[in-house]
């Protein structure tokens, strides 16, 4: 029968890989919150009218990219592609502002966009994300940013570069693009279809095009920080100099519009060179009326979410290693049933204290078998009782590093692991 294969775009993380996983995400959240950020956990799918208001109709992922589906009664739904909108929706709905000037957000889980897999981009693709909800001030926006800075850093990656730009606030927006489709308008024949698109749906995303004859196009058009209002150029200027006092490495990059229509003002993203065209691990800014177009009161918010797949590529390409996987601190061999039986209860006591116990469950096997496979695993120790030693009251341990082994009497084998440190 043909086998079922996962599906395209997405992929299992086999238990060798899912240590990497549990890793990156204890450490986001002992990171987050050490700044302060609590957990909040949305669902996987969402009324698709979500998506459409918040991140934007005429975006990528809207039109092209969202996973929507009818329910049995014919709800049109979708799963998430990201997560800033219904940790929005959330904050609207339980009325998370009240008495909370400010909120601050976290999030870990997966997301879904019909993309075209390649390396670093995957139809299920999982973010750690955190949205600081309620304030305007522009050292928020640096503090944003440098924690999510910091947390690569601190992954021991080097080669990272955070990419800053604002794209203004609707009013000076607005003038920019008009600005830029009186430019373009004269050569529009000449850009690639999907850009001929984005002219008429949103013409900032003219800027995401990989297309290389685009991106020459584009090479000498006006760009947006030099049309942004006083209002916007001031608060670019505070974010940087508070950037600046957090000693966050920055560059800013004018060209830098993002995937999603909700941003205001800041933007930026956090680029590893070496992982090819998907080389943005994080990524985000501030979207000041998304609240407000959602439903809530005007409320401003800045945040970010960053890849863990493409941590992970990075890490790897950076060579840094990973925490090895803790190993048993007891591996129990029973030779015989008798010794089986004795030695099956006592694991568990051990284990109910706390240790990491593994027992050798074939008690026919033999001992040199059972030591490679305690050896395989890195056990610290080896527990050894056979019949005979079962008669005689005794147990063999046999320290894993050394080799070195003794016999200490049953009673002292006993579930408190005290007794066993001791003598061993
Ligand atoms: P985004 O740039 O669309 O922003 O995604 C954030 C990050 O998720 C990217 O920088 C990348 O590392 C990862 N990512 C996105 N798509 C894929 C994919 N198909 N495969 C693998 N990784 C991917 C957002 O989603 C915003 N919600 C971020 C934000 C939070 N802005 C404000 N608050």
């Amino acid at each position: 029968m043909e086998k079922i294969k996962a599906v395209r775009g997405t992929r299992d993380i086999l238990p060798e890989e899912a240590g990497k996983w549990q890793f990156l995400e204890s450490k986001a959240r002992e990171f987050f919150s050490i700044y302060n950020y609590k957990e909040i956990r949305t669902p996987v799918f969402e009324d698709i009218s979500l998506f459409i208001r918040g991140v934007g109709q005429g975006t990528d992922i809207v039109r092209k990219e969202m996973y929507v589906f009818e329910d049995k009664k014919g709800r049109k739904l979708c799963l998430r592609p990201e997560g800033t909108a219904g940790v929005m929706r959330a904050f609207i709905e339980h009325n998370l502002g009240i008495g909370n000037p400010v909120n601050k957000l976290f999030y870990i889980g997966p997301m879904f966009r019909y993309e075209r897999p390649q390396a670093g981009r995957y139809r299920q693709h999982t973010q750690i994300g955190v949205e600081l909800i309620g304030s305007l001030i522009p050292c928020l926006d640096a503090e944003v940013i440098s924690l999510a800075y910091n947390y690569l850093k601190d992954l021991g990656l080097k080669e990272i570069h955070v990419h800053l730009n604002s794209v203004g606030c609707s009013n000076c927006r607005g003038k920019y693009k008009d600005i830029l489709k009186e430019e373009l308008h004269k050569r529009l024949n000449d850009f690639c279809p999907d850009c001929q698109d984005r002219f008429k749906l949103n013409i900032l995303r003219v800027f995401d095009c990989k297309v290389l004859s685009c991106k020459e196009l584009l090479s000498g058009t006006p760009v947006i920080t030099d049309f942004i209002c006083p209002d916007c150029g001031e608060h670019l200027r505070e974010v940087e100099k508070y950037l600046n006092l957090l000693n966050v490495d920055y560059e800013r990059n004018p060209r830098l519009v993002r995937g999603l229509d909700y941003y205001t003002r800041t933007t930026f993203e956090i680029i590893f060179l070496g992982l090819g065209a998907q080389n943005a691990l994080a990524a985000g800014g501030r979207y000041d009326k998304l609240i407000s177009e959602l439903g809530g009161d005007d409320v401003p918010g800045i945040g970010f979410a960053a890849g863990l797949d493409r941590i992970i590529m990075a890490v790897d390409e950076s060579k840094i290693p990973w925490p090895a996987f803790p190993a048993p601190d007891i591996y129990f061999v029973p030779l015989g049933a008798k010794a089986y039986d004795y030695l099956f209860p006592l694991c568990q006591k051990f284990r109910l204290n706390g240790l990491k116990c593994e027992i050798g469950y074939d008690e026919k096997r033999l001992l040199k078998n059972h030591l490679k496979e305690a050896d395989k695993l890195k056990a610290k120790k080896v527990v050894i009782i056979g019949d005979r030693e079962l008669d005689r009251g005794i147990a063999i341990i046999k320290m894993m590093d050394t080799g070195e082994q003794k016999e200490i009497k049953l009673e002292e084998l006993s579930p408190g692991e005290k007794e066993l440190e001791k003598n061993s």
